[in-house]
């Protein structure tokens, strides 16, 4: 029954991929949208360390606003990464986060072709950082064709949807199914690149199992999911992932700041989406939406945002609400873009440095293992690795790297991610590994960089 409509998809839907058209697109299956699949889960690891080098950069108890911003993205950006892997593990795959060739490396572009034009930093927190590197990590899709589908995506993303029980996608799904048939691009954005070269595919797959005894792609072992923030286990559940994912980032259209409210937390205000919240850091104000009163010139004004080149929003941005203030003194000075052949061996920058990076190892041997048929492990020792790192990087921050310097002039330490081919995979030296009692940090526990449980611990 799908394969008219499967034929008309192929036709159309993958002209624009560069990985794809070279072996035609009669060859996309199943083991092509795993590969994509892990490469999404590289390009939600990626962005983790420079927005934790910007949290950790900021004094305690200082800039708390921005602090919260930071925070809540990281734990989001948590959230987006186990739903990739809950995405690849509901359709047979494997995630892997152990490998140290495939850990995100800085400066440089992010991975999977993602924004090739963008340096990825790491670097201190400041307005000019979070302007060109965090805003352009987050930037919109501005291609009209894109920016589309984010309302059906809401739609078919919602409990509505979930009630279409036993239904062909094409029944299930019909706006969608015709916007994937839509003219192919190349797609640069995160959004545009979980649309295109996941979203799409997978409809068109899913599409042709329905006529295979399998009856769907959804195959895999539901004791592979990871529960926070939620199972994916079907198509629909696979959509909300999608849309959960593009809409708190990115933030699906352009025009709109805010993330469709089936995916807050926060009834009772509207969460402006990743871009829109640097976007207030930078400006120092809240986003405003909807407002047609702000001539110009007016200095609070700060004219109309505008998020796409020559495209002019229907409805007014500004950033003209409650202030967002940000003191670039009460920041650490870190070295930017470090790494550790800068800290001298034995001292106290080096051995902290170590310590961090074998807690990074460590903790993705534990992701690895939660979302390799572990879940549980996640709850019980991936936190707890991960309030170890931000302990320990509160300390690196705070460290000048040359012994006897004055941490309040710098240059401090900062987390380098370095992953020593040995370390991951169980392959650690375990001597090297963990040459530095990095149990004892764990004591020194304060705030908890939670996977989840996000509304409670961006307090701390
Ligand atoms: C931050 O400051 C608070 C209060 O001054 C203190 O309780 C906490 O331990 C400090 N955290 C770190 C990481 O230094
Ligand atoms: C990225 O930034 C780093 C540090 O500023 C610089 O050394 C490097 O050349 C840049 N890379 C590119 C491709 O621009
Ligand atoms: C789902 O279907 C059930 C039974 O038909 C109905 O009671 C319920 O209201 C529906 N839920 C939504 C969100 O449409
Ligand atoms: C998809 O999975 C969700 C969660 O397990 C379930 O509620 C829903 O009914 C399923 N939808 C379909 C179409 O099977
Ligand atoms: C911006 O804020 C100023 C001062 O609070 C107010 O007078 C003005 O109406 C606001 N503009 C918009 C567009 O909301
Ligand atoms: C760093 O670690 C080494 C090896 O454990 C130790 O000998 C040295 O004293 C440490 N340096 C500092 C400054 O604590």
């Amino acid at each position: 029954m799908a394969i008219f409509t499967a034929i008309l998809v192929l036709a159309c839907l993958f002209s624009g991929w560069p990985d794809v058209t070279a072996q035609g697109a009669d060859n996309i299956d199943i083991a092509a949208l795993r590969k994509t699949l892990q490469s999404a889960i590289e390009l939600e690891w990626a962005t983790i360390p420079p927005y934790l080098n910007a949290a950790l950069s900021i004094k305690n108890g200082t800039n708390k606003p921005v602090n919260g911003i930071l925070w809540s993205i990281l734990y989001n950006e948590m959230d987006h990464m186990a739903l990739a892997s809950n995405m690849l593990n509901a359709i047979g795959g494997a995630p892997v986060l152990n490998d140290p060739a495939r850990t995100p490396r800085y400066p440089g572009p992010l991975p999977a072709g993602c924004l090739p034009d963008l340096n990825v930093t790491l670097e201190k927190m400041t307005r000019a950082h979070t302007e060109r590197v965090f805003m352009g990590i987050e930037t919109p899709e501005c291609e009209d064709s894109v920016t589309k589908y984010h309302d059906l995506i809401s739609k078919a993303a919602s409990p509505e949807a979930s009630n279409k029980t036993s239904q062909s996608v094409e029944d299930a799904f019909p706006g969608l199914l015709a916007k994937c048939n839509e003219r192919g691009f190349s797609p640069a954005t995160i959004g545009a690149i979980y649309i295109h070269k996941i979203l799409c595919p997978m409809l068109k797959l899913e599409m042709q199992a329905q006529g295979s005894p399998e009856g769907t792609i959804f195959t895999g072992d539901p004791g592979r999911q990871v529960s926070i923030p939620f199972k994916v286990s079907n198509l629909t559940t696979a959509i909300r992932a999608i849309a959960f994912i593009t809409s708190q980032g990115e933030g699906g259209d352009a025009c709109n700041p805010y993330v469709d409210d089936q995916f807050t937390d926060n009834n009772k205000k509207k969460v402006p989406s990743h871009y829109f919240k640097f976007a207030e850091i930078v400006n120092g104000k809240e986003v405003e939406y909807g407002g047609n009163s702000c001539p110009a010139r007016q200095p609070w004004c700060r004219d109309y945002f505008a998020p796409c080149n020559g495209i002019n929003c229907e409805n007014a941005i500004t950033f003209n609400g409650t202030e967002v203030p940000f003191d670039e003194n009460e920041v650490w000075p870190i070295i930017s873009n470090p790494s550790t052949d800068l800290y001298p061996p034995g001292s106290m920058a080096r051995n902290l440095s170590d310590a961090f990076n074998a807690e990074y190892v460590s903790l993705m041997q534990c992701l690895h293992d939660a979302v390799n048929g572990q879940p549980d492990k996640m709850f019980g020792e991936c936190i707890p690795d991960m309030k170890g790192l931000r302990s320990i990087g509160n300390q690196l921050v705070q460290t000048p790297i040359n012994p006897g310097g004055d941490p309040a002039v710098g240059p401090n330490a900062s987390p380098t991610y370095e992953v020593q081919g040995s370390l991951l995979n169980g392959k650690a030296d375990s001597a090297s590994a963990r040459s530095y009692p990095q149990k004892l940090f764990s004591l020194f526990l304060s705030c908890s960089f939670i996977f989840r449980a996000m509304t409670t611990l961006v307090a701390c």
